[in-house]
């Protein structure tokens, strides 16, 4: 039986947050499956507060990632949630793009322009700080799209801030799949693993939402006709920015259709019930050499040493597509 969390109600200070709603922040580096993520969680205001969207440095530079996150800000319709920019690059490593992937605008298949709502003031790590202190206890939800390096600087900077946290919910790492940026790792943890080591080792609850999972999620054709058929800005933007993403990876895996991965993290919140995995230990490499950014999954549990983290790896794709399309038909 798959893991299913029940979703509590919650309070911010005296305001109930709504019967099922869940208090999330999300924190993304647009990125084409990071804007469809976006579109998804802001056409779900029933079940989310989105607090903020939080952007750092990964497929493409911090101005364009913090860009593209108010542009699907602005075509969601949902100007009333703030971007806060991050961290323009990583901890520790020589910092590393996608945009061969993404596009030099980190959003390709569409007309990117400047959008009209700007950024926040504040720094998205103060941000996570001065929000995360002041919450009700273990009352927000993370979902992070893109590399860790915003919630791992300010776990350093203010290690209490784990008091308002949740849970985490990561798109990242790979396990029985391999990984899509070297033969083990994946973008996201390989772009910074010191972040996701210092994540991982912060105690929090997370859920890493592997590539595992998000190569059994894949477009088809008749999937974005599905979506095609909403007919709406959205749900055309939505199949102009996939058909032109899945390109790389249908080549360079010679599959039928494309992953999604970043709406996975959101459909997880959604319907957690649509997929399925397991309490593991996971280790991360940050050690220079071939081995660079991977997460080795202790599945079996051979090692019996502490399990840190539910690892998904597989998925309900019709499930999955049929509840993004649904989510797609409520935008403009
Ligand atoms: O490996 C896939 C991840 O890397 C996704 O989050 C994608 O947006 C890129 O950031
Ligand atoms: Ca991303």
């Amino acid at each position: 039986m798959p893991a299913v969390l029940q979703h509590r109600a919650g309070c911010r200070g005296n305001v109930l947050i709504g019967p099922e709603q869940i208090d999330l922040i999300i924190d993304t580096d647009p990125g084409a499956d990071d804007v469809v993520a976006l579109l998804f969680a802001l056409a779900s205001p029933d079940e989310f507060n989105v607090r903020a969207l939080t952007t750092v440095a990964g497929n493409v530079r911090l101005d364009k990632t913090s860009r593209n996150a108010r542009l699907a800000r602005e075509w969601a319709g949902r100007e009333d949630v703030p971007v806060y920019a991050g961290a323009p690059k990583p901890m520790m490593r020589t910092p590393i793009y996608a945009e061969d992937i993404h596009g030099k605008e980190g959003l390709s298949g569409v007309a990117v322009y400047e959008p009209k709502a700007g950024l926040a003031e504040a720094n998205a790590i103060d941000y996570l700080i001065d929000t995360l202190m002041a919450a009700t206890p273990r009352s927000i939800t993370l979902a992070i799209l893109g590399p860790q390096t915003n919630l791992a600087l300010a776990l350093i900077q203010q290690p209490g801030i784990v008091q308002g946290i949740k849970e985490v919910v990561i798109m990242g790492g790979a396990h029985f799949n391999g990984g899509n940026i070297t033969p083990v790792a994946e973008f996201n943890v390989f772009a910074d693993p010191h972040a996701a080591e210092v994540v991982l080792k912060s105690g929090l609850k997370l859920i890493y939402l592997s590539l595992d999972a998000t190569h059994k999620i894949l477009t088809s054709d008749e999937r974005l006709k599905q979506i095609a058929a909403l007919n709406n800005r959205a749900s055309k933007l939505v199949v102009d920015i996939l058909n032109d993403y899945i390109k790389a990876d249908m080549e360079h895996y010679d599959i039928p259709g494309g992953p999604v991965h970043d709406a996975a993290v959101i459909a997880w919140l959604l319907r957690p019930q649509l997929f399925s995995g397991r309490e593991v230990n996971v280790v991360i490499d940050s050690r220079e050499g071939p081995t660079f950014g991977q997460t080795i999954v202790d599945w079996h549990d051979r090692l019996k040493a502490p399990r840190n983290a539910f690892w998904v790896n597989d998925g309900d794709a019709q499930g999955f597509f049929d509840l993004l399309t649904e989510r797609l038909g409520r935008l403009k």
